[in-house]
This record gives C-alpha cells, sequence and structure tokens, in this order.
C-alpha cells in the first residue's frame, strides 16, 4: 500500500512544480509585455543615517552610491549581479530588500524614454554649396572649423519650416542692390520704395567712398537666396525682400513717416537700424508724424495684425549713451534688438536698456569673428 502513495505524493509534486513554473512564466510574460528596461539600480529609503543604509545595502549584496541629490534617507543602491538591462524584474536574494522592515521604500529603477526638445545642428543636414556657409559660425557651431557658443536654435528653426517662407520684409535704410546675385531672387519691388528719390527703384547711391552699403548688407542678413552658389544664407533665406532708401538725402519726420507707411497691408516687417546720435547727449524720438505712422502700423497693418517693426538698439556704447534716450528703439511699437560678440560678451558699441527684447550675435573686438 505504501508504494502506490509515495508515487501518487512524487506525481503531486510534480503537478505543482510545473504549476508554479507556468506561474513563474505568465509572471514574466506580464512584467516584459510592458516593454520596460530594468536596470540594476535601486531607491530606497532606509531613515536612520547613511550608516544602517550601508548596512541594509551589504546586507542583500548592494553597494551604497549614496544620498539621492537632496533628498534626505533616500539611496541610490547599486547591485552588480543583477543585469544591467533587463526586459523584466528579474527576482532573486536581492528581491528581499523590499521586504526588510528597515526598509520604508524601495523601487528598481527602470529607463524612462527622454528626448531632446531641441535639435542641435542635426548630423544629417545637408550643407548649402553657397561659399560663405562655411564662415557662418553663428548658424552652425560644432562643425570642426567653428566653435561658438550658440547657434541660435537657427538650423531646428529652418528643420521646422520656419525659413521667411511667405513672409515680406523690408529694410529701411541707404538702399538695396536689388540685382545683387544672392538677393535676386527674394526681391520683391512691392516691398520696396526710394523715399530719398521719389520713385520704386531702391538702388543705393554709389559713390567713391563706398557710403551706402548699409542696406544692402542688411536684406542679405535677412534674405539672401539660400544653395544658389552666391555668397551667403540669409536667416530668412525664403522670405521676400525689399528695401526702403529713406537715408541717402535729409531725414525728416515726413521722411520718416512716409518709409514706415509704405504698403502696410503688404510688407510684414520694417527693419531699422538707425536713429538719432548716439553720442551720449541726446534724447530724441518720433516726430508727430511718424508717432502716427507707428500706431496706425501697428493697428491696420498686415491687414489689421499689426506690422512688426524691428529696432536695433545701437550704438553709442563708447559715448555711453542709452537705448532708453532713443525714443525708436524705446517705443512700445517697435521690438528693439541688442547683441552680443562671438565670445558673448557685451560689444563696445552696445546700450543697455529695458526695451531691449531679444539680442542675437555681432561683430565685437578685433580678435572676434562678424558677421558674413
Ligand atoms: C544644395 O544644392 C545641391 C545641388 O547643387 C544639392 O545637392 C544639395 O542637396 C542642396 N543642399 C540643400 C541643403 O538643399
Ligand atoms: C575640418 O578640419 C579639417 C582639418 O583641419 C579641414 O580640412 C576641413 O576642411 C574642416 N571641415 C570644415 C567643414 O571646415
Amino acid at each position: 500500500m505504501t508504494a502506490p502513495l509515495t508515487e501518487l505524493k512524487i506525481r503531486l509534486i510534480a503537478l505543482l512544480l510545473r504549476m508554479t513554473l507556468f506561474l513563474l512564466l505568465m509572471l514574466v510574460t506580464v512584467e516584459s509585455s510592458r516593454s520596460e528596461v530594468y536596470t540594476n539600480h535601486w531607491a530606497v529609503r532606509v531613515s536612520g543615517g547613511p550608516q544602517r543604509a550601508d548596512r541594509v545595502a551589504a546586507k542583500y549584496g548592494y553597494i551604497n552610491f549614496g544620498q539621492i541629490g537632496s533628498l534626505e534617507d533616500h539611496y541610490h543602491f547599486h547591485h552588480s549581479r543583477v543585469v544591467r538591462r533587463a526586459a523584466f524584474s528579474l527576482k532573486g536574494p536581492h528581491s528581499f530588500i523590499h521586504m526588510d522592515p528597515e526598509v520604508d521604500w524601495a523601487q528598481q529603477q527602470v529607463v524612462k524614454p527622454r528626448v531632446k526638445r531641441f535639435a542641435q545642428s542635426d548630423p544629417s543636414f545637408i550643407p548649402f554649396n553657397d561659399p560663405k556657409w562655411s564662415n557662418m559660425w553663428y548658424i552652425h557651431c560644432s562643425d570642426n572649423n567653428s566653435q561658438c557658443r550658440s547657434e541660435m536654435n537657427i538650423q531646428a528653426a529652418w528643420q521646422r519650416g520656419y525659413t521667411g517662407k511667405n513672409v515680406v520684409v523690408t529694410i529701411l535704410d541707404d538702399g538695396i542692390e536689388w540685382s545683387h546675385p544672392d538677393l535676386a531672387q527674394n526681391y520683391d519691388h512691392l516691398a520696396s520704395y526710394d523715399v530719398n528719390g521719389n520713385d520704386h527703384d531702391p538702388t543705393p547711391r554709389y559713390d567713391f567712398r563706398n557710403a551706402n552699403v548699409h542696406g544692402t548688407r542688411c536684406a542679405g542678413e535677412v534674405a539672401a537666396a539660400a544653395n544658389n552658389s552666391h555668397c551667403i544664407v540669409g536667416i530668412a533665406y525664403n522670405a521676400r525682400i525689399g528695401g526702403i532708401r529713406m537715408l541717402d538725402g535729409e531725414v525728416t519726420d515726413l521722411v520718416e513717416a512716409k518709409s514706415l507707411g509704405v504698403r502696410p497691408d503688404y510688407i510684414d516687417i520694417y527693419s531699422a537700424s538707425w536713429g538719432p546720435k548716439d553720442d551720449g547727449k541726446t534724447v530724441d524720438g518720433p516726430g508727430q508724424l511718424t508717432k502716427q505712422a507707428f500706431e496706425q502700423g501697428i493697428k491696420k497693418g498686415r491687414k489689421g495684425l499689426g506690422s512688426i517693426f524691428v529696432w536695433a538698439s545701437g550704438n553709442g556704447g563708447r559715448q555711453g549713451d542709452h537705448c532708453s534716450c532713443d525714443g525708436y528703439t524705446s517705443s512700445i511699437y517697435t521690438i528693439s534688438i541688442s547683441s552680443a560678440t562671438e565670445n558673448g560678451n557685451k560689444p563696445w558699441y552696445l546700450e543697455a536698456c529695458s526695451s531691449i527684447l531679444a539680442t542675437t550675435y555681432s561683430s565685437g573686438e578685433f580678435n572676434e569673428r562678424k558677421i558674413v
């Protein structure tokens, strides 16, 4: 009678074992279906000080890496005999830490997918064929030829489609060389006017001193065509660009007001890099007509969205000038832009004041690179 009973016992034990195995497999399957990655690091809360934590760690074969940052009683434990990355939480003698009465709480660390929210110079970015592209250090820092502090996330903006497409910009200055091979493609005669000459051609006046190159330079920085084998790449290389020639002559309130009011429903952005004397003793601003032009622009321009007036805040830094004394940059209707040098310093011409809304790179000391 005893023999069959023993056999029955063995069968029962075998059945139990199989059931246990089955349950274990189920557990493993359930855990791994979450597709998590378990590390061999634990966060453990033990009160009573680091020595106590060390003791608890040693008891189960962990190494105590110390307090977690500023979290009191929280320790970072590491177990070198647990798989570094596992699809499921493997149990073993180390697991008993979770049941230890000295442990308030313990958690095996799981890898959390985290994505950087900014795209720094995408290595897949195909460089432009414009010959000066490689010198445009303020747009691509990570190339081996240019070490700089920030590339201002310009390429990331481009990748998201912000290239100036469908935006019309005009430069209020000494004219624009619209036939320039790097500007011709984006030039827009409807965003242009010659206030000085009272006609529709804003071509600058050429003289032996080459005095009227400023407007063309500004236009290039904004909207020079990209990948056309010429010169540079504009920051908004798909924008349409015009020029309003108004600085090459006597500037009056009327001239300024006229210039700020050219086709307000057509032009989105008016960019100006001029103002009253930066000698540190002049306090001046827009006259009666220009004040009205600003107000009209922001109320009615862009078909009611408001014209955007962008203003350079310089250039009287050396003279101790202050852009609050300049009624154009400090106007609530303008967006004032300041500058930083390649090394992240204030350039000598910088004027500081509370109306500055943004800063971009520009030239600095003689040993610092300039804007192309
Ligand atoms: C620039 O143009 C070349 C052809 O001349 C082309 O192979 C390249 O992909 C273009 N680069 C970009 C960034 O579009
Ligand atoms: C990177 O450095 C090498 C060696 O100094 C140089 O030949 C190459 O032109 C550089 N690349 C760029 C994109 O400037």
